[in-house]
């Protein structure tokens, strides 16, 4: 490769590399699996270990730990929560209890052989046995405060039972276990995202992750999440001499923990464990990618001690990735509520590790596009325990001749009507009157987190249509009994039942009533910041993009929808008919955080040794500034660290104010 080609492609990795982190990171999202995105990772590392000099000042490369959203509170652990280094390899784990003996001076070891969780890990502090907060992992140092989230969780005990001998009900206790979300839960959530047109998570653990770290805790709470404790960071009162023993305890006091873990005499018995695990897989009922292998003896373990981020008397013995090998058969595009077309991979069905897959999303034309798959090819597809799979890559050599790129219709398959393609989606132009959007939107309006109304479910939705009850959002609360007498399978009961509930939905929370309406990207979250800051419906009639770009965690694609979705006739009457049904949101009390840089564009240049760049974007997003690449006249402030350049000389020549990365965080509250 020559410099020149290398130095595009550096820019390029780079560049997808950050798209992709966002996506995981801040929206729990990834398009792309973790095998693929390693890929990419390493072709970057090779590429600038040849041509050093080409690396990019924020290279992806050069992140250490993991970015995080500003949302919530940062809590330093009790202790720090180092992570396990992955071995997949038999012969790897024989070279791991060498080490162990060798360290030792031993010839035997025992082990505590256990699952290895495939969720969020989380720290749980006690004091005098009272759950007081919890937090995510975080880099491993810090993490973030999700004490109201965790509460929710009903295998978390909110106060440490005192029934065993060891005492967890003095002084601070700090607990380590995995939050998730148990499989059949997952896929009931993703059934939900998928009705409302909404994008499903890629699997278990992202679901988990995105469930902990709602702003909403109401919203975490009807994710229905598990919690396993596993491990004991710190306790001022008590103390362990086994592994065995500090699960029991860990028991004793009311946590959830896994009893299939074995305590194996000697690594054959690990390994062994370590099979029979992996044919268990798809019976524990959650998620879990290997087995967790500890020295037993917590003496020796301390003897062992730790390297910088990770134990010597521990490691993850992993399972190899479920993947397999299978034929597109056929590519079809279904419509969802919001009128995007999504098209799915129709696949000659496969056993994957245990389960028949026989579709795959292809998220839109821009993913089509990039993975290439085509009619015909033969795929690699894989499932991250998750009911979704997804195509890995497309195996080439296999195409059969003649196979032809994917187009999306021009023309919607449900009614018909012409198809507009927005960024990389394609949308159906016909809205409420396309069957498939109008029967999305009333089952999403109705549903848990939207308006409430039980026993409006998809079934009785395709009723009312073909009736020709409903046309619209306002239709349903003229329902009648009557009405409803003329359905089958509705009775008396049924009919009291879906009254009582259409009547009872009449005065939904303001955020909820928003989430409900399905404007476009307004999620929970992005419905909970709007009521937030205006209160009441009405001011949300009048706002402009650029006074909604103005709410922290607001950008402008959100802004866009919210002013169009308001902006348009036939929603206003909607909206009208709505209340002149007696439907009225409740007002929210106004909440709004300081803006201490409204109204400022910011360039950050150079290093920065408190956190991330990407951190520090996001926190002058958050109060209140426009993030600018480069040296401009609209720019009026210059962040600069060490090892800044040209843009440093640039801004001083304009006069911009230039200051450094504390005065920066001081100009935040964050100093
Ligand atoms: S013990 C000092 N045990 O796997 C040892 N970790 O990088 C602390 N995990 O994020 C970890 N199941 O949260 C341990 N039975 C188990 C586990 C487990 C899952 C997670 C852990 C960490 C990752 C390893």
């Amino acid at each position: 490769m020559t410099r020149g080609e290398a130095q595009k492609r550096i820019r390029e990795l780079s560049l997808e590399i950050r798209e992709h982190d966002v996506r995981y990171y801040a929206h729990d999202r990834p398009s792309i699996s973790d095998a693929a995105y390693d890929r990419l990772v390493h072709e970057l590392k090779d590429l600038e270990e040849q041509f050093p000099d080409l690396r990019l000042p924020d290279s992806p490369t050069q992140r250490v730990g993991s970015a995080m959203r500003t949302a919530f509170q940062k809590r330093a652990h009790a202790a720090p929560m180092l992570s396990l280094e992955s071995l997949m390899e038999v012969d790897e784990v024989r070279e791991f209890d060498e080490r162990v003996r060798r360290g030792l001076g031993v010839e035997r070891v025992q082990y505590h052989a256990e699952p290895k969780f495939d969720g969020l890990s989380v720290e749980l502090v006690y004091e005098d046995g009272l759950f007081v907060r919890g937090a995510t992992r975080g880099n491993g140092e810090v993490g973030e405060d999700v004490t109201e989230n965790l509460r929710t969780i009903r295998s978390l005990p909110l106060r440490l039972s005192s029934d065993g001998p060891a005492e967890g009900g003095r002084g601070l206790t700090a607990v380590r276990g995995e939050a998730l979300m148990p499989l059949a839960e997952f896929a009931a959530l993703n059934r939900r995202l998928i009705e409302r047109s909404e994008e499903p998570f890629a699997n278990a653990r992202n679901a988990a992750a995105g469930a902990v770290r709602q702003l909403d805790p109401t919203i975490t709470a009807s994710r229905k999440l598990d919690l396993y404790a596993y491990d004991v960071m710190h306790a001022d009162h008590a103390t362990f001499e086994t592994q065995s023993a500090m699960l029991a305890t860990l028991r004793d006091w009311g946590f959830h923990v896994e009893s299939n873990v074995r305590l194996c005499d000697g690594i054959d018995e690990v390994v062994e464990y370590h099979e029979r695990l992996a044919e268990r897989r798809d019976s524990l009922g959650y998620e879990i990618d290997g087995a967790v292998v500890k020295v037993e003896q917590r003496g020796w373990q301390k003897r062992l001690g730790v390297r910088s981020h990770s134990p010597r008397w521990a490691v993850a013995f992993k399972f190899p990735p479920r993947q397999e090998v299978t034929r597109v058969v056929d590519i079809v595009v279904q419509v969802g509520r919001t009128g995007k077309l999504t098209p799915v991979a129709q696949l000659e069905p496969v056993d994957v590790s245990g389960v028949t897959v026989s579709r795959a999303t292809l998220h839109n034309q821009d993913e089509v596009e990039r993975k290439d798959v085509r009619i015909g090819d033969t795929v690699r597809v894989r499932r991250a325990g998750d009911v979704i799979p997804e195509v890995v890559e497309v195996l080439r050599a296999h195409r059969p001749r003649g196979a032809e790129p994917f187009a999306m219709p021009r023309s919607c398959p449900v009614c018909g009507a012409r198809v507009n393609r927005v960024g990389a989606y394609h949308l159906c132009t016909n809205g409420l009157a396309c069957p498939a959007q109008l029967a999305g939107h009333l089952e999403h309006f109705a549903s848990r987190g939207a308006m409430d109304i039980v026993g409006l479910g998809g079934k009785t939705v395709q009723q009312l249509l073909n009736a020709g009850l409903v046309k619209d959002l306002a239709d349903l609360y003229k329902l009648t009994p009557i009405d409803l007498a003329s359905l089958e399978g509705f009775a008396e009961k049924s009919i009291e039942n879906l009254m009582n509930a259409i009547e009872k939905s009449k005065r939904p929370r303001l955020d909820r009533f928003l989430f409900a309406l399905g404007i476009e990207h307004v999620g929970d979250t992005v419905a909970r910041l709007l009521a937030d800051h205006y209160g009441a419906l009405e001011p949300l009639f009048e706002a402009s993009e650029a006074e909604l770009q103005e709410i922290r965690g607001i950008g402008p694609e959100v802004a866009e929808a919210v002013r169009n979705f308001f902006s348009s006739a036939r929603n206003r009457r909607v909206l009208d008919r709505l209340t002149q049904a007696g439907v009225r949101p409740m007002h929210a009390a106004r909440r709004r955080g300081p803006q201490p840089l409204a109204g400022e564009t910011v360039v950050f240049t150079g290093g920065l040794e408190r956190c991330t760049r990407p951190e520090a974007a996001r926190k002058a997003e958050a109060a209140g500034a426009r993030i600018a690449s480069g040296i401009s006249r609209k720019v009026t402030l210059v962040v600069a660290g060490p090892g800044a350049g040209s843009k440093l000389g640039e801004a001083k020549k304009l006069g911009i104010p230039v200051i450094d990365e504390d005065a920066f965080l001081a100009r935040i509250g964050e100093g």
